[in-house]
């Protein structure tokens, strides 16, 4: 089967196509980070009417470099949510549009499920059950896997989720968004040793997440740093590493605890976070004492893509799931409500 996959949910348009059999075809991606780091951050209308622009020239674009026409898709499907509402409408609708023309079924997904199945897109998949620790911009959650739609929340962030603490500490640093990999860069030269900043919740048993503590942690240090007038390149670099740190230690804390409670040995990371390179060296280092492994998406599908969304419609397409009625744009949609296939009645 040879499903086109549609992703619109924020700030990235991606569109790929999918064979069952012969796997990933083509993909491509459209990013409209430039457009919204003027504003410091996503714009919600801008991005709306970006993917109208880019969205039908990115799918000619996909079934020209796999060389299909339109009678070679099988079906079509789209990132349903979470997400905002009117991005996940352009591609919703241009899903359903496209699914009626071209008399194939179509399919809404859920965003994290893809985020959560890319790494299965590579060579060296992991088998079911693994952890799998969901890091983006908008979510923070450990979930354990046992299947397709079989979903356990451990825990998750009660407030910012690591990658918006990860852009919001940068806003503070007068870094450009997205602050992640800014962050990062600027860490390199900073010096681990000037600074600890907290590690929140890892005083007591759990496995959810608080960012937004750290985040205030940031501007404190930011302003006395200033008032001393001691502040100078440097001295930001050490900022940005130690919020890194900090970041990368609670993270790590948080899925050696869910390795422990669940017994697994497989973790999977993903979301924009996982293209964080001082987390992954971290991890490595943790799992490999424990004899476990970390099972990454290629760099590219960290973060958002149409590979992923059409990887996870096109498992759910092939066991008989699709949309019976209208096109589906929902904003918030928590993944554990998500159910296998077979059971499903959409
Ligand atoms: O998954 P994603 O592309 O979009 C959402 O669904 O949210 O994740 C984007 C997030 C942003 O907050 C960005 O700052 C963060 O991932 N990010 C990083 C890195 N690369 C992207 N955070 C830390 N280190 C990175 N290298
Ligand atoms: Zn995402």
């Amino acid at each position: 089967m040879r499903v086109l996959g549609i992703e619109t949910s924020c700030d990235e348009t991606g569109v790929a196509l999918y064979d069952t059999d012969e796997g990933l075809l083509a993909d491509a991606l459209y990013s409209q980070i430039a457009m919204h780091a003027e504003f410091g951050g996503v714009v919600p209308e801008l991005a709306s009417r970006d993917h109208t622009r880019k969205l039908l020239p990115l799918i000619q674009q996909v079934m020209d470099d796999a060389n299909v026409t339109a009678s070679d898709i099988d079906a079509i499907t789209y990132t349903a949510g979470p997400g905002l509402v009117g991005a996940l409408m352009v591609g919703a609708s241009t899903a359903h549009g496209l699914a009626r023309a071209w008399r194939v079924p179509v399919l809404g997904v859920h965003h994290m499920e893809g985020h959560l199945l890319a790494p299965m897109l590579e060579d060296d998949a992991p088998e079911f059950p693994f952890v799998a620790l969901l890091v983006s911009g908008g979510h923070t959650q450990l979930v354990a896997v046992r299947g397709l739609g079989e979903y356990e929340l451990l825990g998750e962030s009660v407030d910012d989720a690591a990658g918006e603490a990860f852009d919001k500490a940068a806003k503070m640093l007068e870094l450009p968004y997205p602050g992640g990999p800014q962050i990062a860069k600027l860490a390199e030269e900073g010096d681990p040793k000037r600074y600890r900043f907290p590690r929140p919740m890892t005083d007591r048993p759990g496995l959810d997440f608080s960012f937004s503590g750290l985040k205030t942690h940031t501007m404190v240090t930011l302003k006395k740093a200033k008032a001393s007038g001691e502040m100078d390149e440097q001295h930001r670099a050490d900022i940005a590493r130690a919020f890194e740190e900090a970041v990368v230690d609670t993270l790590v804390i948080k899925c050696r605890r869910a390795l422990d409670k669940t017994g697994l040995k497989r973790l999977v990371v993903a979301g924009g976070v996982s293209a964080n390179t001082r987390l992954r060296e971290r991890l490595s280092l943790e799992l490999t004492k424990r004899n476990a492994r970390a099972y990454y998406p290629r760099g590219c599908f960290c973060t958002d893509n149409g590979a992923m969304i059409a990887y996870v419609g096109a498992q759910r397409l092939n066991a008989g799931e699709q949309d019976t009625g209208p096109m589906r744009a929902v904003p918030r949609w928590p993944l554990d409500s998500l159910v296998p296939p077979k059971s499903s009645g959409i």
